[in-house]
């Protein structure tokens, strides 16, 4: 077991390592379906379409796919970016400027925030609440931050019985792995690559899965009001992660094209099937990603 200055430490590493191929890997989008999908998941997440926001600041901002995309569609004006990160934020600076956004960058860790109080009306991060040690701390400082009446917005956070479901269909995909190569015609992946460096970091930054009472807990410790937790993705995250376990098995370049339009049309198509048929009507806790809307007192 780590302690918190170590998991702060591997945390850094591991992202910076991450930061050049991040977008690539997990197929981040600043065109309009970045833009749509964002945009889906805030209005999911408040139950509403989302406003229009003056001050943002963004927690764990990585390469910017929040940030950018909600700043293009005008959901928020001035954006300040956060991140433990270095390598990250440069990639999020890049980013930004290919794409004619004016954002601040700031490296910070969430726990202890350089900003005045009452400095923004949206606080809001994405995959980053789960890797954070001290989340009292954290949300504490959110609340701080925030002006009166401000929104406080996490998504894409892990859910801990979500992730308890998402191992039926990895392990189902690494039983038939070597039949869909042989299907395929794919050769096994080389040894190599399941031991890229970034992997045994992997299993260190995750600190923290959550069911949806411990996040709605946090919130509310930290005095925050009108406190909402939603879950999304479950037939998707099921597709998703068995066709990304069988990829993994093969030698890259062998993955035919056609497979891989069709992992992305059926993930997409799916994921639109969960909005419109399950996360209206099943718990939370079942899918895979949970996200937290709250709101400040006015004064
Ligand atoms: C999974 S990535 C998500 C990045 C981005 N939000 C996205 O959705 O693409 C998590 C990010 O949180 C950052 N991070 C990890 N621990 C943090 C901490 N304690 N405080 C602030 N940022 C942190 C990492 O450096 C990384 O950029």
């Amino acid at each position: 077991m780590l302690n918190p200055t170590e998991i702060h430490d591997v945390n850094v590493r591991y992202h910076d390592l991450a930061a050049d191929h991040y977008d690539s890997k997990w197929g981040i989008d600043f065109g309009e379906l970045g833009r749509a999908q964002v945009v889906a998941k805030a209005g999911k997440a408040l139950g509403r379409p989302p406003g229009r926001y003056g001050r943002s600041l963004e927690i764990g901002a990585g390469t910017g796919y929040f940030t950018l995309n909600l700043l293009a569609a005008g959901v928020i004006e001035r954006a300040t970016c956060t991140d433990i990160s270095p390598g990250m934020l440069s990639v999020l600076a890049e980013n930004a400027r290919r794409a004619g956004h004016a954002v601040e960058t700031e490296p910070a860790e969430a726990e202890s925030l350089p900003f005045p109080d009452a400095s923004f009306e949206l606080v809001f991060g994405h995959a980053v609440l789960h890797h954070i040690p001290d989340l009292p701390r954290a949300f504490s400082e959110f609340e701080r931050v925030l002006a009166p009446g401000g929104t406080l917005l996490f998504a894409g956070e892990p859910s801990r019985q979500g992730d308890r479901l998402a191992r039926v269909p990895k392990r189902l995909a690494s039983a038939v792995a070597p039949l869909w190569r042989r299907a395929i015609g794919a050769r096994p992946a080389p040894p190599s690559q399941e031991d890229e460096p970034d992997a045994a970091l992997e299993r260190v930054v995750d600190v923290h899965a959550f069911a949806p009472d411990e996040l709605e807990d946090l919130a509310r410790g930290a005095h925050l009001q009108q406190v909402r937790v939603t879950g999304e993705e479950l037939l998707a995250n099921w597709f998703g992660w068995a066709n990304r376990t069988l990829e993994a098995s093969a030698e890259p370049s062998d993955v035919p094209w056609i497979w891989r339009q069709y992992a992305h049309r059926g993930y997409l198509l799916l994921q639109e099937l969960d909005r419109r048929a399950f996360e209206p009507r099943l718990p939370a806790a079942v899918f895979y990603n949970l996200m937290i809307t709250a709101r400040k007192a006015e004064k």
